[in-house]
């Protein structure tokens, strides 16, 4: 397969990047019973494709950082499990809907905004963490309007990641590198093409790019030989040494209820 242009598809992609279509209030959702109950389900039913974290497998896709660039609300979840993905080898699941619900509360835990599940810890002490000089996070960030711009605000960061993604751009951050969307990068295909320009979102299937013409290319990873990133990130990457287990759990307490919303 080449590479698809796809100009006109450009502007919506980009701008729901990173946002949610909407907060369900269906009762399950954020309900600890019902997200241990989609757990045991989804350890049965789903991670055998998707893993056991959902960070994707031999036959489903991460579903973690796949709602980073493509956002489905919880009605949409519920469809996809009734429904599956027959064209791309999903199976539909027979479930009655409070079972099916119960999945969906575990999906948006797993992948919603961090603000809109329960999250352990001490958020207080992680602002002290967060600001103190261990950490140093706040010479690089700001949070609204007090902090350094180096790096990206996080007034939203918990309105707009999963946990599992804000603690990944903190223990991993040159990881993160792949779905920030600014990394200028190299790209070349199995047909022996080379685009040069930035990474944006990716996928376990699929990548974003856009080329320095400013075209933007959606192409299938199947078709990628290597995806080269030209930059490091700067921001520091020995937390996982410098923190205690507890200090990291506080201060993505802290991140997590980070929501312009609230
Ligand atoms: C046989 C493998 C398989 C099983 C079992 C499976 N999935 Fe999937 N799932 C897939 C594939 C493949 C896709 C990608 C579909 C696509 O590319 O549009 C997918 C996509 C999804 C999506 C994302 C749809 C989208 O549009 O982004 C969700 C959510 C999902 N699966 C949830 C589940 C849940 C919950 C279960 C358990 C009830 C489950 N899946 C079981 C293979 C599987
Ligand atoms: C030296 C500057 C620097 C310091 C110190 C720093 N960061 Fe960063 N951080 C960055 C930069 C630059 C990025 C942008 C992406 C990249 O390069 O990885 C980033 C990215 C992030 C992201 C991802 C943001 C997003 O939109 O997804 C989070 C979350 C984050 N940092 C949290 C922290 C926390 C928490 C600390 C303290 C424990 C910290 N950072 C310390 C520079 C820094």
């Amino acid at each position: 397969m080449r590479p698809l242009a796809i100009a006109a598809l450009a502007l919506p992609l980009l701008a729901q990047h990173g946002r949610y279509l909407s907060d369900s209030q269906h009762p399950s959702i954020g309900n600890p019973q019902a997200v241990a109950a989609g757990s045991k389900l989804f350890m049965g039913s789903c991670a055998g494709c998707h893993g056991p974290d959902g960070g994707g497998g031999a036959r489903g896709p991460n579903l973690v950082r796949r709602s980073l660039w493509h956002p489905l609300s919880d009605d949409a979840i519920f469809n996809v499990i009734r429904k599956g993905v027959p064209s791309a080898g999903m199976p539909p699941t027979q479930l009655p809907d409070d079972q099916t619900w119960n999945l969906v509360a575990f999906l948006h835990a797993l992948t919603g905004p961090a603000s809109t599940n329960p999250v352990p810890g001490d958020a207080a002490a992680g602002k002290a963490i967060y600001s103190g000089a261990k950490a140093g996070c706040a010479n690089c960030h700001a949070i609204r309007g007090q902090g350094g711009h180096l790096g990206p605000d996080l007034s939203n960061i918990g309105g707009s990641r999963p946990l599992a993604v804000i603690r990944e751009a903190i223990v991993e951050p040159a990881k993160d590198l792949y779905y920030l969307g600014n990394e200028a990068a190299t790209v070349t295909l199995k047909n022996g093409k080379t685009l040069k320009g930035v990474a944006k979102n990716r996928s376990n299937y699929s990548l974003q790019f856009v080329d320095t013409a400013g075209r933007l290319h959606l192409i299938a990873m199947n078709d990628v030989r290597e995806l080269a990133l030209s930059s490091t990130t700067p921001m520091p990457t020995d937390y996982v040494k410098r923190l205690t287990r507890d200090e990291l759990r506080d201060l993505l307490a802290y991140l997590a209820a980070q929501d312009i919303r609230k």
